[in-house]
């Protein structure tokens, strides 16, 4: 193996053939099973756009109803995760609660179903997790924050349910569209560091939920899912210290001292803007309306982005105008990055479904630059 294999973070490296979706840079769309992510947000309801990532193809009418009417029926989860979630220190990282749900759930699945790596396997599993995975979401985060549990109601549609869980009510129409748009746009974006981990766990023919709890745990992070938590709270900074007019020096400041910026950049994009973000910033003023500061953040935003492409050329990632947004929902900020994942789920079933399906191990090699032909001394050091 010689250096000129080597390539940091595995930066351009083709990792797998894929039929779930692409990021076309030169046409600046997000392939998804043949169509524009974009396009599909605009048109579609997330469960519709689940299917298609699942399935490859858009549902008929009669399979749409199907779907949803079995993700209603499984959308319960296990009595023992609602204790399970108050046994949590208080203490505990929403996201770190769901992994740890998801991780439990899997002990509730037929020993046969969770070893079976079929398509067929692996679909009733995945729709399992996608149907339960917004009651995990939101419970776990309620009995960390002392709040009372709401359990799904499987009379309204997913994504209302998911709404009136994070609510304790059921949503008005607007918040609704916004929320599944939102959630539709993060649903699957080729090979993130997240849908890498599940696809590399999913190689060593480990089960669909260890795959996903991988997932989660990779997403934390805020290099990755977790930019959308960390792009509000710097907004909010901005805000505290002064307003509008303090967002360009802030932003300068912060360049300055070689801070990374949270919600900009991107691996694949980089120096173009990121589709999502195009398109998901039209909600911004749409929603501004619903929080006493809406007009003062937007304000905010639009400098820090000015001043994140005067100074860097960066435009801003998805997770950019989503922080925004999902703070106009009201949605308490330690749930932004687990209700990326539950998006994701419906993308992660589809790649596990795949690699499982055409299997190659993913075991890559290194460059090692540690000592070698050391010799341990001939009796033991410690008592041991
Ligand atoms: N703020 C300031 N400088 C940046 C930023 C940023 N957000 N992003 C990239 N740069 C600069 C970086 O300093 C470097 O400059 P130089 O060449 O002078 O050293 C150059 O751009 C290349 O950056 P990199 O970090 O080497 O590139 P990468 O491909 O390893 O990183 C990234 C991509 C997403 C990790 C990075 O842009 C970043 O840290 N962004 C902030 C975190 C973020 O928003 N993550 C969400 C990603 S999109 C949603 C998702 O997939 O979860």
């Amino acid at each position: 193996m010689t250096s000129q294999s080597y390539s940091p973070g595995l930066n351009g490296v083709i990792a797998a053939e894929i039929g779930v979706s692409l990021l076309d840079t030169d046409l600046e769309q997000i392939v998804v099973r043949g169509y524009d992510l974009i396009e599909l947000a605009q048109n579609l309801n997330y469960t519709d756009v689940a299917y298609l990532v699942i399935y490859g193809e858009l549902p008929t009418e009669a399979q749409g109803l199907e779907f949803c009417q079995t993700l209603a029926e499984q959308c319960e989860i296990p009595e023992a995760l609602f204790q399970l979630f108050e046994m949590m220190p208080k203490s505990t990282v929403a996201m770190d609660a769901l992994r740890t749900g998801i991780s439990f759930l899997a002990g509730f699945e037929d020993p046969e179903l969770l070893n079976d790596n079929s398509r067929e396997a692996n679909l009733k599993k995945g729709i399992k997790l996608l149907a339960q995975v917004p009651s995990l979401t939101v419970n776990s985060y309620r009995a960390l924050n002392n709040m009372p549990f709401v359990r799904p109601d499987p009379s309204l549609r997913y994504m209302e349910n998911f709404m009136y869980m994070l609510r304790g009510e059921k949503p008005d129409a607007v918040s609704l569209d916004a929320f599944d748009r939102i959630h539709t746009c993060y649903i699957e974006h080729e090979m993130p560091n997240s849908t890498f981990v599940a696809r590399a766990i999913a190689s060593t023919l480990a089960d669909m939920y260890g795959a996903m709890v991988g997932s989660v745990a990779s997403l934390k992070g805020p290099l990755h899912g977790g930019a959308n938590e960390a792009a509000i709270e710097f907004i909010l900074d901005i805000e505290k210290e002064g307003g509008s007019l303090r967002a360009e020096p802030y932003v300068m400041e912060k360049l300055a001292a070689n801070a990374t910026i949270m919600g900009f950049g991107h691996r694949v994009y980089m120096k173009k803007y990121d589709p999502r973000a195009k398109f998901l910033m039209e909600y911004i003023p749409k929603l501004a309306s619903r929080i006493d500061n809406g007009e003062a953040l937007m304000s905010i935003y639009n400098t820090v982005e000015q001043t994140m492409f005067r100074e860097k050329a960066l435009y801003p990632n998805t997770d950019f105008p989503i922080g925004l947004l999902y703070y106009e929902l009201g949605i308490p900020i330690p749930l932004y990055t687990p209700i990326f994942l539950a998006s994701r789920v419906a993308g992660n079933i589809a790649h596990v479904v795949e690699q499982h399906e055409n299997n190659s191990l993913f075991r890559p090699r290194v460059i090692y630059n540690g000592a070698r032909n050391l010799h341990p001394p001939s009796s033991p050091i410690s008592p041991g």
